[in-house]
């Protein structure tokens, strides 16, 4: 490989992709990031074309149906995209002399259990997301046995509004807030997790599934009530202060049912890189003061 990674990533226009883009940049790798109008994942046949004429040394795959009731609405285009348009980008990877690092979710598990998620644990999707995620894992790593698989979990930041936005936003509005207070599961920062990623490219001895994250586990109440509390040390102008909590049951605005624990154990990740990753509230703060601050 050259000394200076070349990568390709995908989803240009999504939250982790544009960060990756850019921190790849910033890194001085060499990084072409591309959009579904140049590499359509709903059309698995066209990938090798769309990837014809770049050269690379890592595809890092952050594109996805990753709207969890859209995929229990359309299953089919969420297998197509998800798990078979996977198998074809680690299969164009290896035609490439390259490597796919896959992002994948921690919810190809079913949560039942209350202990952290370790790479080990036996994944049971619940719903065609994760069915159709954990496929595409499988798909990786058939085609391509170097290829790595980074589950992630509630990612925030970015350029594009996520949980907490909505949570500070309904709280400047005075809105009511309720949030489901029976679902846990590991919030992170999209800066600190595009990091860990590189290092991975960087570094590159690693090959499977790996589980990155920010420390610490939370409810969705729970991590509201932070983000609104943070909001608050800040000086914003809060008229909503604080969360009201209810659980799964009976929340009608879900149609597809949720895995209740799924956080993920990183130890793997800091055993490799000597890297620890931060509390999300530590990140959480870093990312409202610069995105409401500034
Ligand atoms: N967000 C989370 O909380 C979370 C949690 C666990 C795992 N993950 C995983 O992390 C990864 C990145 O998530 P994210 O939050 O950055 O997602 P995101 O903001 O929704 O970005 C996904 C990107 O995929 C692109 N895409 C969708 N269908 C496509 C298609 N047919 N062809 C090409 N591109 C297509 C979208 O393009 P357009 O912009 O054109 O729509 C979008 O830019 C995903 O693999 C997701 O499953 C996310």
């Amino acid at each position: 490989m050259n000394s200076v990674p070349r990568v390709v990533v995908l989803g240009a226009k999504g939250r982790l992709g544009r960060v990756l883009k850019n921190q790849c940049a910033d890194q001085n790798m060499l990084v072409k990031a591309l959009g579904r109008t140049e590499l359509d994942l709903a059309l698995p046949d066209s990938i090798p074309q769309a990837l014809e004429g770049l050269e690379f040394d890592w595809l890092i795959n952050a594109a996805g149906t990753t709207d969890v009731d859209d995929c229990e609405r359309h299953p089919k285009l969420a297998h197509v995209v998800n798990a078979e348009a996977t198998g074809a980008l680690a299969r164009a990877c290896v035609n490439h002399g390259a490597r796919l690092l896959q992002i994948s979710t921690d919810y190809v598990f079913g949560g039942d259990s209350r202990a952290l998620l370790t790479e080990q644990d036996v994944p049971a999707p619940v719903n065609a997301y994760g069915q159709t995620k954990l496929e595409g894992e499988q798909a990786a790593m058939a085609e391509d046995r170097r290829a790595v698989v980074a589950r992630v979990s509630w990612l925030f930041g970015g350029d594009k509004q996520s949980f907490p936005d909505g949570v500070v936003m309904a709280g400047l509005a005075g809105d009511a807030i309720l949030r489901v207070n029976d679902k846990w599961a590991c919030p992170t920062y999209v800066e600190d997790l595009a990091r860990w990623l590189l290092w991975l490219v960087e570094d590159g001895s690693h090959a499977g599934v790996i589980h990155l994250c920010n420390q610490g586990v939370a409810s969705w109440s729970e991590y509201a009530q932070v983000a609104l509390d943070l909001a608050g040390e800040l000086g914003l102008r809060l008229r909503t202060t604080h969360v009201e909590g209810h659980t799964m049951e009976g929340f009608d605005r879900f149609i597809a049912k949720r895995p209740p624990f799924t956080a993920l154990d990183t130890g793997l990740f800091t055993r490799l890189s000597g890297i620890a990753a931060r509390p999300w509230q530590e990140a959480l703060a870093e990312y409202l003061k610069h995105r409401y601050t500034r």
